[in-house]
């Protein structure tokens, strides 16, 4: 059996994502399993160099976890042949430089989303990576969620009949920092920082929905700061100048209406973070993070509205929950698995920087639509 190593640098693999999902949980987790497995049945090793600002931090990271490499000089691991792929979870603010300059240099790409700040600089990384002949990715990871996944089944099988429509809701209290500390960074609600849940949520929304529903054709968003004044890591309060709150319908190809609440100012009342109702001619569902349940027309009660009556029907119970049928192993890894093997045996990857401009396109056209109280119409995205 054959066997080869690719070279990933890591940058901002000291902030939360660069940390927990994409090093803890993917790079390392594919590394302890000996590696990615090619068609041919050639091994893939992974190794990575972990690059960031603070040294200090870098060199306890690689000491936790027995890593070799690590350094604060980014133009130097770029320079450098032995590192074939670039990686980014920096905070979206410093992202665009980071990967024109990876782009420069050659190296595959593989990004957190967004992609950019705006969608004028998301295209040009797509346009950029084109010319350059790179390849590139964008993390989706929504999509490999087991509740996802069981709903892309259901679609797939062609249970819902005609679908009709979806809600969803996103969301959970995120604590002001006053009196507990806040669980998200503060750059999230500083909109100068390259914060706001619009810019946060619609890329995974954007591909969620293009890829279970069809092509979003239009957005009406409304976005609100809820929460003016937040207080940081360091004890300082701050205007909080990012929304924390979008309410947005989406209509997508065929008619199909999305409505979707992001927010951090929600108090959870539903089985999980983000939840999902999908109306169908022939069906329902409700899918989470995890779980799916559904309820087929044949099993459909009759609900009469009596406002004068308390209602003892236990609607809860008319729900099936569909069983997991596979194993789902973190979104976060399988995707790296997935561009991995497109970099290393051109297997598929479907979610490029053409799939990031999109959902940044998505995000400020949300913005739009709140500012001017209108529905704004998408283009079709091409590089060309
Ligand atoms: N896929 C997802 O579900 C998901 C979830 C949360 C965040 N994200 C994305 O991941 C990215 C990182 O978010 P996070 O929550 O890990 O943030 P974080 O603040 O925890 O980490 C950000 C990283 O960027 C570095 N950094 C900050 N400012 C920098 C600068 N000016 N120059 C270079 N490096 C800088 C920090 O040192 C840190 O390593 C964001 O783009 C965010 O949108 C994705």
């Amino acid at each position: 059996m054959s066997e080869q190593t690719i070279g990933i640098i890591m940058n901002g693999v000291s902030g939360r994502m660069g940390y927990r999902q994409h090093l803890l949980r993917s790079i390392l987790v594919i590394r302890e399993q000996g590696g990615v497995l090619l068609s041919d049945g050639t091994r893939v090793h992974v190794e990575p160099i972990l690059v960031g600002r603070s040294e200090t931090k870098l060199k306890e990271l690689a000491d936790r976890h027995s890593l070799e490499h690590y350094t604060t000089d980014l133009d130097a691991a770029l320079a450098d042949d032995r590192w074939q792929i670039y990686s980014d979870f920096l905070v979206t603010k410093a992202r665009v430089p980071a990967l024109k300059k990876a782009i420069a240099a050659g190296k595959a790409i593989y990004t957190e989303k967004p992609t950019a700040e705006s969608y004028e600089e998301a295209l040009d990384l797509a346009r950029l990576a084109k010319a350059a002949g790179i390849k590139n990715g964008v993390v989706h990871d929504k999509l490999y969620l087991p509740g996802l996944q069981k709903l892309k089944r259901l679609i797939d099988s062609g249970f819902f009949g005609q679908i009709l429509s979806v809600r969803g809701e996103f969301g959970y209290w995120v604590f002001e920092g006053d009196w507990q500390d806040a669980q998200r960074p503060s750059w999230n609600y500083r909109k100068q920082d390259g914060g706001g849940i619009i810019v946060d949520m619609f890329p995974h929304w954007s591909y969620v929905l293009e890829n279970l529903f069809g092509r979003v054709e239009s957005v009406y968003a409304r976005a609100v700061t809820h929460i003016p004044q937040r207080v940081d890591e360091s004890g300082a309060t701050y205007e909080a100048t990012a929304d924390d709150a979008a309410y947005a319908v989406f209509e997508i190809e065929g008619g199909i209406i999305a409505q979707l609440n992001s927010s951090w100012t929600v108090r959870v009342n539903r089985d999980e973070l983000v939840e999902f109702q999908v109306d169908g001619t022939h069906g329902s569902a409700v899918v989470g993070l995890f779980g799916c349940k559904i309820q087929p027309r044949n099993a459909t009660p009759k609900p009469v509205w009596n406002p004068d009556l308390a209602d003892s029907h236990d609607y809860d119970a008319d729900w099936i929950e569909v069983p997991t049928n596979d194993v789902f192993e973190n979104g976060f890894k399988t995707q790296w698995e997935e561009f991995i093997r497109h970099v290393a045996e051109d297997g598929p990857n479907e979610f490029d920087f053409l799939a990031g401009a999109r959902g940044v396109l998505l995000a400020e056209r949300g913005l739009e639509s709140s500012e001017t109280g209108t529905r704004v119409d998408l283009p079709i995205v091409t590089v060309d």
